[in-house]
Formats: C-alpha cells, structure tokens, sequence
C-alpha cells in the first residue's frame, strides 16, 4: 500500500516532515506499541514530576515540609507518618480518579483498534489512565504499579486489591482524615501498590503478570512480521525506564521510534522527535494522515469524521 503525501507538505519525498513521518508509520503499522511518562497526563490537567521546582508547584504543602519527590515517595512513611503517607498517595489518587483522559487518549486507541496486531502500553504513570480511556488492562504494562491497587503494609498473605473509595486529604498540611485506607484481611494499614523509592516491599505480582503478557504479544508480533511503531509520550529522563524501554523496542521490532516531548525530544537520527505536547503532536499526526488520504484513503482505512476521536475504520480492499 502506499503513503499518499498530503498537498499540504508537498516537498520532495525525500524531505518528509516528522509529523508526516510518524503519520506515515502509524498509517502503515500493523501493530503500535504506546509507551508514556507523566508528560503523557499534563493535557489532560494532571502534574508531572519534573525537578523539583515543578514538584513543589503541585504539591506547596510539600516544599513547606522541606520534602522532595523522592523523599516523600517513600515507602517509610507509612510507618513513620501514615497520616503524611497518604496524604500524598490520596491527593494523587484523588486527583487521577476526577481526571478524564484528552483526546490524545482517543486517537492512540482509535488508531490502535483498526491495526491487526492492536497496542500494548507500557507506562511508568500510576495513574490507570489508559484503562480509563478504553484500553484493555491486559493490554497495558505499569512498570511502576497503580495507584488504584492496594497492598498490605504489614504483608499480613492479603492479595492486592482495588480500591475505589476518595481520601480526604488537607491540601495546606497534606494529611489525610482518619479513616485511612485499611487491608481487608488484617485491618493494618493499606499502601498503594506502587514502587516508591527504596522500596523493597513492593509487591510486584501484578506487574510480573503484565510484563508476562506483554512478552506473548511481542511474540506475537514477531511471528507475524508485523510492522511496528513505536510511540513515546511525555517521558523523561530523570528516570529513564519508559525511554529505555522504547528506544530497546524500537530496534528489537524493527519500528520507527516517534518521542513526542515538550522539552526532552532527543532521538537517534533515524527516529523521530516531536518537541510537542503529547495532545497536540497526536491531533496533528491525525491530520496529516486524515489529509493524506485525499481521496478519502489512507492505505486502506478510511478516517472517519474530523473530531478529535478521528476514528478509523478498515476500508474494503483499500478502495475506499
Ligand atoms: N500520572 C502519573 O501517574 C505520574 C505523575 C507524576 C509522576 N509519576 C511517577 O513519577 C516518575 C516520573 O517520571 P516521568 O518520566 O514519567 O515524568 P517526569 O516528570 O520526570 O518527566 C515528564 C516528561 O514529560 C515531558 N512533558 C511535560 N509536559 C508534556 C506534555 N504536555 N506533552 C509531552 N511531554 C510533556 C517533560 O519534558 C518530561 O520529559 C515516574 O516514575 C512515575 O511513576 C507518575
Ligand atoms: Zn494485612
């Protein structure tokens, strides 16, 4: 099938833009494997961890205590201060609950549903906001847990378990109100399931079993020869594990890497880097495969409407 260059970036081909270069792949792509970092939550209204300066902007309480990310983020206050612990834990788990996915959301999956290898995700975002958004939670890896899991701080043999009840949470102090999340086995204190810093009591059984089927798809993917792309959305480098993970697939698949970054964009020459919120830089992929399909085709699928879902759907035989 070929890639029909839109009129609007009609250059020589030889000097395709990077949005018409990422466009082309996911057009083309039999199978998209979606990584993301906080970045990919900013345009939806949700902080990102960035320095600590941007840390001690979302959360002021913080940087009254004197605490940075990696400070609070600590598994010791659940002993030491649980009602700190989870004042922290339940503004997050709050705020991630109130917070609707943006339309990036809808594109990576609208995009996703007409590729027949589908998406994984692999996210270090604890958030659940890919599930929310209607990917299936066999389909995503949360290489850092979810904050919508819980564990037992005493490890008393409870199993994880989901939680779906608010923490009230004084924003000015940052504690939260007795009653704290509690396990259901032996009554002690419950902590999200997340892997915080220094943290050997995670529980990472949850995580063990995604990686397990992440590893079958990429099998998969393997077997079929399917063409890949690779599409990273505000990740950064402080901790690397998301980039790591999508510059190793990238070349291990044989996919383009598209790093859609606002500030940390850097990729090897033959990728491509977008230096662009992760909202716009898919709207605007969208578009250019929506303009290339001038005759209303787009190497078989038609583009289906201009809203922001932009759904796709396969065309017959590619006569579309
Ligand atoms: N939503 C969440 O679940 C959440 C939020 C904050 C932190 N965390 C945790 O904290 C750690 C932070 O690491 P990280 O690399 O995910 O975040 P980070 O804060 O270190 O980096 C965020 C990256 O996103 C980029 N970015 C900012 N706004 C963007 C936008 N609108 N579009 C695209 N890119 C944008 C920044 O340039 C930066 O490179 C992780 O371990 C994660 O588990 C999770
Ligand atoms: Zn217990």
């Amino acid at each position: 099938m070929t890639w029909r260059r839109p009129e609007a970036y009609a250059r020589p081909v030889d000097s395709l833009s990077p949005i018409d270069r990422a466009a082309q792949a996911v057009a083309q792509a039999d199978a998209l494997l979606i990584t993301a970092g906080a970045g990919m939550g900013v345009d939806s209204g949700m902080p990102d961890f960035r320095g600590g300066a941007g840390f001690w902007h979302a959360y002021p309480a913080a940087q009254k205590l004197g605490l940075a990310f990696e400070e609070l983020a600590n598994p010791r206050w659940f002993r030491d201060d649980p009602a700190l612990a989870w004042g922290f834990y339940g503004h997050r788990l709050n705020l991630y609950r109130e917070t609707a996915p943006h339309a990036g959301f809808d594109l990576l999956r609208a995009w996703s549903e007409r590729m027949p290898r589908g998406a994984f995700v692999y996210t270090s975002n604890v958030d659940g906001q890919f599930q929310r958004a209607g990917f299936a939670a066999e389909r995503v890896v949360e290489c850092h847990g979810s904050i919508h899991h819980m564990q037992c701080v005493d490890e008393c043999g409870q199993e994880l378990w989901s939680v779906d009840v608010g923490v009230e949470v004084d924003t000015e102090t940052l504690r939260a109100a007795a009653p704290l999340p509690g396990c259901p086995r032996c009554g002690g204190l419950a902590r999200p399931n997340i892997l915080m810093f220094g943290d050997a009591t995670w529980d990472d059984r949850r995580s063990v079993e995604q990686y397990g089927r992440y590893a079958r798809w990429q099998a998969e993917v393997r077997a079929a020869r399917a063409r890949v792309v690779v599409l990273e959305c505000g990740a950064g480098k402080a901790i690397p594990t998301v980039r790591v993970q999508a510059q190793r697939m990238a070349r291990e698949l044989g996919g383009l890497l598209v790093r859609i970054n606002v500030r940390e964009h850097e990729v090897a020459a033959e990728h491509v880097g977008l230096a662009m919120g992760a909202k716009a830089a898919l709207t605007a992929i969208n578009a250019c495969m929506a303009a290339s399909r001038g005759s209303s085709r787009l190497a078989g699928y038609t583009v289906l409407g201009r809203g922001n879902a932009g759904m796709l759907r396969r065309g017959r035989g590619g006569a579309g």
